[in-house]
């Protein structure tokens, strides 16, 4: 008996051998990756493990690259500098292990396109993607292989410096756009020459940092996690991001970089997600000040047990080594970590080409092209709020104040996370407004920057106004007012913006107000002053031309926001897909609090969840975006009321223009589950698409529902749970009318 389960046993690892050989042999990448790792030494493994902050010149760092110490460098740039520590690496070093040269470049490198989450409000993914495969290119020309984006972390707090890279508050549409910046940045082979490895950031849950303030702790339950949070980097594994990059965010209490249910639980054993995670920078070492570890060493510790690779700008994995003598870690989990970083440098290529072509830069940035795309990117990025009488698009014949600090603010128009443009590069709103309109041009700044205080410009400013015809007034923040730890606990117009509109408006002059920030503003009091309002985030290099073409209507606005609007900072967190609670209430039968009696007990005109003054509703809702026409939204057909749960069924809705200039839509598809073992979201982003329709066409728009569509996280599990469902296709998250269908536990 017992020489026969020897047998078995012996029989059954034999099996487990030959297929990991043959799963080498299936996979040249896997084969190079274990020929490497078994020639490397302990030293030469650990040294992998670390991404150096670059500075100085390439031979500051040859005793380093010699002994194989670094895996990575970050913040250089420069292909001659790239090229020439690549050179050390691979000519002087043992094994000539190539590095990964990595940089942000989230939203363009030299040409730069609006920051994310203006990119986001063009709901394009075909447009994001285009983006990223130039800035690609730029940076790729410049000795960079490696982004550090797309930033796909979820928010729900415009108080947050970082919600401008972000593409918004919601998941679905997080997701969508997130998977087409990566394969802009990838392309579908990451060796191609002009392509560099992305990275989705920062896993997991730094969007929900309390009070919007960053780097603050987050409370996630599991359900959330899963259901928000996580998605749109699950969608990115998917996609093949070839790296992830942990956060500074404690998640429940412990520390995103060394958490080990979230990375090594959920990322490598549920997704079996094989690329690198790299800390953020000196996150490894931040979890002793969070109180989490006691030492540096403690910190490798949890970090690297929870399946971090490579450690970003500080030095806690020197103490690898010393944990294997203590019999703390093995080698076999080092190896494990050096794998998945030599399996990207060998997916990208860089053994076979570690070096850039040193004459590419003048081929491919800046050029026209990327220009143009980076102008049309920002045209379809700016929002149309507002736009009473018709206000806009103004007559080139029209004779037009410009006024405000961000007419001509090159460097601010870029936005926040640039690290390689060039201010010289912007054509500012004062620029193209000049080439448009010469002489039909009153030009005053009025206010120096966003956060001037001084009045000193006002009189030159009405004075403009009033020998106009009509008030276009730039407002907004500088670019350093938002980004990384730049929150804001007031969300308004900074400076005396706010004063000079309410004296403008006293000209009577109609006023078109455009807004160039880097988050949502509580602006509902300055959009009460003007005729028309456009938010146009921070634009990027091309802000001016890309302005023009909507004001004087060459192009028709047509893009939607990613984000709630909230009235003040005193609704935050506010999001579409919120809760019904108990006690909803019914935004048409809203009560406010002037209408509360005198002297009443406690009496409230309705006992409903609101604050009453500013009630339920927002400034404006996730998914609003006005056009210079009005497109008709006929009722929704579904193909059957009873969907099964191997069945599908389709919802369609026609579409027709009834203005009279051609424009694009964005049609939004929404879902509500009306019962669950959780509570559920009283709306959910399903799908959209974009149309283009001249005046007086009609398009039929058709999505498709699926039992998958409707699963969620329930605390415990995933479930899809049968029951009644309503659904729009609708303009924005407040509109249209629904239909029901219910999904039945029987099979098809
Ligand atoms: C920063 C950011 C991260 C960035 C990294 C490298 O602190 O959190 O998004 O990629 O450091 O600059």
């Amino acid at each position: 008996m017992k020489l026969t389960i020897q047998l078995s046993l012996i029989f059954f690892l034999l099996m487990l051998v030959n297929a990991c050989v043959q799963q080498e042999e299936k996979d040249p990448v896997e084969q190079q990756v274990s020929s490497l790792l078994a020639q490397m030494t302990l030293d030469e493994k650990l040294g992998q493990m670390m991404q150096v902050n670059y500075y100085g010149k390439p031979e500051d760092w040859n005793e380093q690259l010699k002994n194989g110490q670094i895996g990575s460098f970050l913040n250089l740039s420069g292909v001659i500098d790239a090229n020439e520590v690549q050179r050390i690496a691979m000519e002087e070093s043992r094994l000539g292990i190539p590095l990964l040269i990595g940089r942000d470049v989230i939203h363009g490198f030299k040409t730069i396109f609006p920051i994310p989450l203006g990119m986001a409000s063009s709901w394009s993914t075909e447009m994001a993607e285009g983006a990223m495969e130039i800035a690609a290119k730029e940076a790729k020309a410049a000795g960079i292989n490696w982004t550090f984006a797309p930033m796909i972390d979820v928010t729900w707090d415009p108080r947050w410096g970082r919600v401008a890279e972000t593409c918004g508050e919601d998941p679905y549409l997080t997701s969508q756009l997130g998977v087409a910046m990566i394969r802009g940045y990838q392309g579908n082979n990451p060796s191609d020459s002009l392509r560099i490895a992305a990275c989705a950031k920062h896993y997991v849950g730094y969007g929900m940092s309390e009070a919007g303030r960053d780097y603050n702790t987050t409370y996630i339950p599991e359900a959330l996690l899963r259901n928000v949070h996580l998605r749109p980097f699950k969608a990115a594994a998917d996609a093949g991001c070839l790296t992830f990059m942990s956060a500074f965010n404690d998640l429940n209490g412990v520390p995103t970089s060394g958490n080990y249910f979230t990375l090594k639980t959920i990322l490598r054993d549920e997704w079996k997600y094989d690329g690198m995670v790299v800390s953020d920078w000196a996150s490894i070492q931040q979890q002793v000040v969070h109180g989490y570890c006691e030492t540096d060493k403690d910190a490798a510790e949890k970090s690297v047990l929870a399946t971090v690779d490579m450690e970003m700008a500080s030095r806690c994995y020197d103490h690898l080594k010393q944990l294997i003598e203590e019999g703390k870690i093995t080698e076999e989990l080092i190896n494990e970590r050096v794998a998945n970083i030599l399996r990207i440098k060998f997916k990208m290529g860089l053994f076979e080409n570690p070096y850039v072509d040193e004459t590419l830069a003048e081929r491919v940035t800046l050029t026209d092209e990327n220009l143009d795309y980076a102008r049309k990117v920002a045209r379809n990025s700016m929002v149309l709020l507002k736009n009473e009488a018709q206000t806009l698009p103004l007559k080139k014949t029209q004779k037009v104040a410009l006024i405000g600090p961000m007419t001509n603010a090159p460097h601010d128009q870029m936005g926040t996370w640039v690290f390689d443009g060039d201010e010289k590069n912007s054509i500012t709103p004062l620029t193209a407004f000049q080439e448009v309109l010469g002489s039909n041009l009153n030009y005053a700044l009025g206010l120096e920057y966003s956060r001037d205080k001084s009045r000193a410009g006002f009189t030159q400013a009405l004075a403009a106004a009033r020998k106009s015809d009509v008030v276009v007034y730039l407002v907004g923040e500088e670019a350093g007012l938002s980004g990384e730890a730049n929150s804001r606990g007031i969300i308004d117009l900074p400076g005396l913006q706010s004063e000079l509109l309410s004296e403008l408006s006293k000209t009577g002059k109609p006023i078109v107000l455009v807004v160039l920030a880097g988050r949502p503003l509580g602006i509902g009091a300055e959009i009460d002053l003007s005729d028309a309002v456009l938010y146009a985030w921070h634009p990027g290099t091309m802000a001016g031309p890309a302005l023009t073409d909507l004001i004087f209507g060459d192009y028709s606005p047509s893009a939607k926001l990613p984000i709630t609007m909230v009235k003040g900072a005193g609704q935050i967190p506010f999001y579409y897909y919120r809760k019904n609670t108990g006690k909803p209430t019914d935004p048409e039968r809203m009560t406010y609090i002037d209408d509360i009696p005198r002297n009443s007990k406690q009496l409230s005109l309705g006992f409903t969840s609101l604050h009453i003054d500013y009630g339920v509703t927002p400034l404006y809702p996730f998914g609003y975006g006005l056009s210079y026409t009005t497109f008709d939204y006929s009722e929704v057909s579904l193909s059957s009321s009873e969907l099964m749960m191997k069945g599908d069924l389709t919802a369609s809705c026609t579409i027709t223009n009834i203005g009279s200039v051609a424009a694009e839509e964005i049609v939004q598809l929404y879902v509500r589950d009306l019962v669950g073992s959780l509570t559920r979201p009283i709306k959910e982003l399903k799908g959209f698409t974009r149309i283009a329709l001249q005046p007086g066409e009609s398009k039929e728009v058709t999505f498709t529902i699926q039992p998958s569509d409707l699963e969620f996280h329930n605390g415990e599990a995933y479930v899809i749970e049968p029951g009644k469902f309503r659904l729009w296709i609708a303009k924005d998250s407040e509109s249209g009318i629904a239909s029901e269908f219910t999904l039945l536990n029987e099979q098809k």
